[in-house]
């Protein structure tokens, strides 16, 4: 069954849940985003490019400080990394940290589950007060069954995908998530190299859901910067996430106006 096409202003709140509005956006507390809403050549209407830092290169000491910083450049998404140690060879962070950023920030938390048997956490992260939740296709052997989960404790439900994984392997998914993510990176670690060739999967995706008439967003993660965000946005990125980018030196809320002023400019060339 075809799931309807992208709604002619897709309006993001507090919650993550994205409304169909005719008004614009919140200025308060989307200044930028709303410049952001641009009409797409090459889909159906108009989108919205959103910024989610990655509070991976954050000073973590001052979470609630640094996450308010970006809020104030215009981010309008958190992007909170979770890994194992086993699927992805670095640790970090749980629930109860999820937890408490939920009490720091109104926006939606962007939780990217780097972790094996991620049907195991879900229902933790969405008490915790995760809004979207994305598992790793690499190992999910009911990939239905989890993204169903997901959606069972009212959040977002979005697919990753690794550098080395095709974009076919999600083809009977992707009418009932929520977002795709693309990994320009291998998962593990801030502040790595972007790859290039991942942009193809980034185009393929816009395709598939131009063709099959899908509503599913469309998300980049890895080395995005200054001097790749233009290339990013123009393959068709929608949710773009930056750690290093907007953590890793100089002020979080200059780093995230300027990445969004250089994807406003970018979306603008898109052909
Ligand atoms: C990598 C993480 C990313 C990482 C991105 O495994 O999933 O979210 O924080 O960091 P940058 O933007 O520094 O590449
Ligand atoms: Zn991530």
């Amino acid at each position: 069954m075809l799931r309807r096409a992208a709604p002619a202003i897709q309006r993001v709140g507090p919650s993550g849940r994205a409304k169909i509005s005719q008004a614009s956006p919140d200025s308060r507390l989307f200044p930028i985003v709303r410049d952001l809403v641009v009409r797409d050549s090459s889909c159906a209407g108009p989108i919205l490019i959103e910024l989610a830092p990655s509070i991976l290169s954050a000073d973590f000491a001052h979470l609630a400080d640094q996450v308010e910083r970006a809020t104030a450049g215009g981010a309008s998404v958190i992007h909170v990394d979770i890994m194992d140690g086993h699927f992805v060879p670095n640790l970090t962070i749980g629930p109860p940290v999820v937890k408490s950023l939920r009490q720091a920030t109104r926006l939606p938390l962007d939780c990217h589950l780097m972790i094996e048997n991620p049907d195991e956490y879900i229902a933790a992260f969405a008490e915790s007060g995760a809004d979207w939740i994305s598992v790793h296709q690499e190992v999910c052997r009911h990939l239905n069954r989890t993204l169903n989960l997901i959606k069972s404790h009212d959040c977002r439900a979005g697919v990753v995908v690794n550098p080395a994984t095709p974009v076919e392997t999600l083809s009977e998914v992707l009418d009932i998530v929520d977002y795709v993510l693309v990994m320009s990176v291998n998962p593990g670690f801030g502040g790595q190299k972007f790859i290039p060739e991942t942009l193809g999967k980034i185009r393929k995706l816009a395709d598939i859901r131009a063709q099959r008439g899908y509503a599913y967003r469309i998300e980049i993660d890895g080395g995005v910067a200054l001097d790749t965000i233009n290339e990013v946005v123009r393959a068709g990125t929608e949710i773009l996430v930056a750690g290093n980018a907007v953590f890793g030196k100089g002020d979080p809320r200059q780093n995230a106006a300027a990445l969004l002023e250089a994807a406003k400019s970018a979306s603008l060339q898109r052909v």
